[in-house]
């Protein structure tokens, strides 16, 4: 049995066929010849933080894919009451074929799928966001940018997503350079693992020298959740990183931008570029749905 609690919990081969596969999957579900390989299979949801791509793609995949799915927020569960963690994932695995978590401490997910019986998927942590990176990896590969070489870039904090994005350059072997002020530096135990498996990492305070050449330039939001408080001190820290069409004078001529959403348009992105031709945001999107339904097969089939 296995779990997706971070990129580096896969095998690069396996991080690979997941992305081909997702890709697959998409094209036999979208020319209508079906594929139902988790017909009467449970898949359980555990949110203890806001989501509308993650939940939905990840329930779309289930139900796609022939399963069903069972929604729980945290606080309809007694988890809210000091039930712990562990008792939690023993009894949900009696129920379920595989649950998806997505909370606040990484800590939450490695307990859980210490105790689970059955896969346990990281939907998001305040260190993590696996699967919306693989999902990324798959929209580049869809554009046919080969990632052997690939130059990305990452402007902005250095929170979950740019440590999965770490990870993932480890996987992949792609170049990734990260442009973050100081003091928002991604995790060191993540950046060490990936430089000490050969991943190619620049970390710079300067988003010109990040995103000079780079072929596929990402942001995500200044505050990510849980961080409302610093909200305001943030976004005069992080002023200097925001993706407007000025910074991408310096990106290769078809660079292409992600951005995982939820955008604040006039924050880490202007309006221009997330609805302007470089943006591949709302195939981005969708695809969250068939890199899930590959997981969710490879996982639970
Ligand atoms: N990108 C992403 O994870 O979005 P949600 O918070 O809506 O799930
Ligand atoms: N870094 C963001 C990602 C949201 C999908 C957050 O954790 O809120």
């Amino acid at each position: 049995m296995r779990h997706l609690r971070r990129i580096f919990d896969l095998e690069p081969e396996e991080a690979r066929f997941l992305v081909q596969r997702g890709l697959e999957i998409k094209r036999r579900l979208k020319s209508g010849i079906p594929h139902q390989p988790l017909l009467g299979r449970i898949l359980g949801l555990i949110f203890e933080k806001p989501s509308t791509r993650t939940r939905v793609s990840f329930e779309a995949a289930m139900l796609r894919l022939g399963g069903q799915t069972i929604f729980l927020s945290s606080r309809d569960l007694q988890l809210s009451r000091g039930e712990p963690l562990k008792d939690t994932a023993r009894v949900l695995s009696r129920y379920v074929d595989g649950l998806v978590v997505r909370t606040f401490g990484q800590e939450v997910v490695e307990e859980l799928a210490a105790h689970a019986t059955v896969p346990v998927i990281n939907g998001l942590s305040d260190k993590f966001h696996p699967c919306q990176v693989l999902s990324d990896v798959l929209t580049v590969v869809e554009t046919g940018r080969p990632l052997e070489g690939l130059k990305v870039a990452w402007v902005g904090d250095g929170n979950n997503m740019a440590n999965s994005w770490i990870e993932a350059a480890a996987l992949f072997g792609f170049e990734l350079r990260l442009a973050c002020p100081e003091g928002y530096d991604p995790a060191e135990d993540v950046l060490s693992e990936a430089r000490s498996r050969g991943a190619k990492i620049i970390l710079t305070r300067d988003p010109v020298e990040a995103v000079s050449g780079a072929e596929v330039v990402n942001t995500d939001v200044w505050a990510s959740m849980g961080q409302e408080e610093e909200a305001e001190e943030r976004r005069r820290v992080f002023q200097p990183y925001q993706v407007n069409a000025e910074l991408l004078k310096h990106a290769a001529p078809e660079a292409i931008v992600l951005h995982c959403l939820p955008a604040h348009r006039g924050e880490e992105i202007t309006e221009e570029v997330l609805e302007g031709p470089r943006s591949v945001v709302w195939e981005q999107s969708e695809n969250k749905m068939w890199l899930h339904a590959a997981v969710l097969e490879w996982l639970l089939a």
